[in-house]
């Protein structure tokens, strides 16, 4: 076996069944609204693979593991209160194109993709959800708290940052319990000034249609690198499912699916081709495979139970996906009238396990904000007087008029 499939994917292509929601559109507005959902679904795939693409390459040779759906919605609901320039950086950074799609026919996407998302069922556990963690004396508008409860389903908690411990752990232990206990610590340090803090969850749990046996498990080799090889329990199987040989790019796909009709797709590079696939992680390349899978016979599939987890800070990932005023010269004014606001952390944590019986994932997305502090500038560029005072006798010793400075 070469090195392991591009791991940020499974979560990618729980997408499959769930990014396209049927039912969720009512009358006249069907066929528009339909549209909408494509265009979502293509621009978030698209994020999808750039932030893949961002991180492998500032992790190399770790695991990647993260939900790319729960930054997009983390971000979009963020946008809510973005202005100007910075709300346009946030929509085009997550690959809408804003000549095709308008600001309020994203966040409907977003409000559709929630509610189909969390529609029940009893072949899965999906739940996805957003809250906010509010600084007492933060004032916000009420189109924003509005927005935020119905467009994107956000609870509201008030909270005390001047505590930043206990702030810490409010946030922290909702996130851990959103998530079954798997994302325990979602932000590692808070900053006593936050005014505002944004929290988007997932939490996936779903069976193979077709289990693993576990008395088929077995040690075995993985090799790592051409030099370095594990040991790891290998699960194996036979059975029919979605495969295909891309001889274009190297490579070998294997599609299973869930008893929910939801699927993750395992892409195995051929030896010393994971580079090179990586740099083809395109919108397009995902929709060709999804055409070119066919149910066949794979008599022995060898695939390790795995447990895999990570913790990122985005800050500089999405500056190189061009999302940057945010951080800098922000003007967040949706959330409080005020142009003070500014984001101090993205932080991102995700957990994914596959086992015999089926795959357990949570991801989460936390986004902290605080108030700029006001920075009051004089810059003295033409003429000026000057006086020097004594202070005890307030005697003014020396006073004159500095028409230019250049001059002796
Ligand atoms: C956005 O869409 C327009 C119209 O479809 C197209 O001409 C343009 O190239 C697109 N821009 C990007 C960046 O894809
Ligand atoms: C999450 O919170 C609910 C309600 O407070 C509680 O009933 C449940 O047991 C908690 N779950 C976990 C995994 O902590
Ligand atoms: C193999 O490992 C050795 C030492 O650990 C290292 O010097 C060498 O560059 C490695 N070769 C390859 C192809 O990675
Ligand atoms: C999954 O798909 C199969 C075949 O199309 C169908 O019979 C079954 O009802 C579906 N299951 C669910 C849970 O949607």
């Amino acid at each position: 076996m070469s090195p392991l499939l591009a791991l940020g994917l499974l979560l990618a292509g729980l997408c499959s069944v769930h990014c396209l929601p049927e039912n969720v559109v009512v009358k006249d507005q069907h066929r528009r609204a339909r549209v909408d959902d494509h265009t979502l679904t293509s621009s978030n795939t698209d994020f999808a693979f750039s932030l893949y693409k961002q991180l492998a390459l500032k992790n190399p040779n770790k695991n990647v593991i993260f939900s790319p759906l729960s930054v997009s919605i983390a971000l979009a609901f963020l946008s809510l209160g973005a202005r100007g320039s910075t709300l346009t950086e946030i929509l085009e950074g997550l690959k809408f194109n804003l000549t095709e799609i308008q600001e309020t026919e994203i966040h409907q996407g977003f409000q559709h993709l929630l509610q189909a998302l969390n529609r029940p069922s009893n072949q899965l556990q999906l739940s996805v959800g957003n809250a906010m963690f509010v600084r007492d004396q933060l004032k916000l508008l009420d189109k924003f708290i509005e927005d935020a409860h119905v467009l994107y389903s956000s609870e509201a908690f008030p909270t005390n940052f001047g505590d930043p411990e206990a702030a810490k752990s409010l946030i922290n232990d909702y996130v851990k319990n959103k998530t079954q206990g798997k994302i325990e610590e979602l932000f590692k340090v808070l900053s006593p000034r936050t005014v505002l803090v944004l929290v988007n969850y997932i939490y996936f749990k779903a069976r193979w249609k077709i289990p693993f046996d576990p008395k088929h498990t077995e040690q075995a080799e993985f090799h790592v690198s051409k030099n370095e090889t594990v040991e790891v329990p290998m699960m194996a199987l036979g059975l029919e499912t979605p495969y295909f040989r891309d001889e274009e790019l190297g490579c070998t796909l294997v599609e299973l699916t869930y008893t929910s009709n939801d699927s993750a797709l395992f892409i195995l590079p051929d030896e010393g081709k994971m580079q090179d696939l990586e740099a083809k992680l395109i919108p397009e390349t995902l929709t060709r495979w999804r055409n070119s899978l066919k149910p066949s016979k794979i008599h022995e599939l060898y695939l390790p139970k795995f447990s895999i987890k990570s913790n990122y800070e985005l800050i500089d990932i999405l500056s190189q996906l061009g999302i940057e005023k945010i951080f800098a010269d922000a003007d967040l004014s949706g959330i409080t009238g005020t142009g003070d606001l500014v984001v101090t952390q993205v932080v991102h944590g995700a957990a994914l396990d596959v086992d015999e019986e089926g795959t357990e994932g949570a991801a989460a997305t936390g986004i902290s904000i605080e108030r700029t502090v006001l920075r009051t500038t004089v810059r003295f560029d033409r003429p000026f007087l000057i006086a020097v005072v004594l202070k005890d006798t307030q005697s003014i010793i020396f006073l004159g008029k500095v028409t230019n400075p250049s001059q002796a």
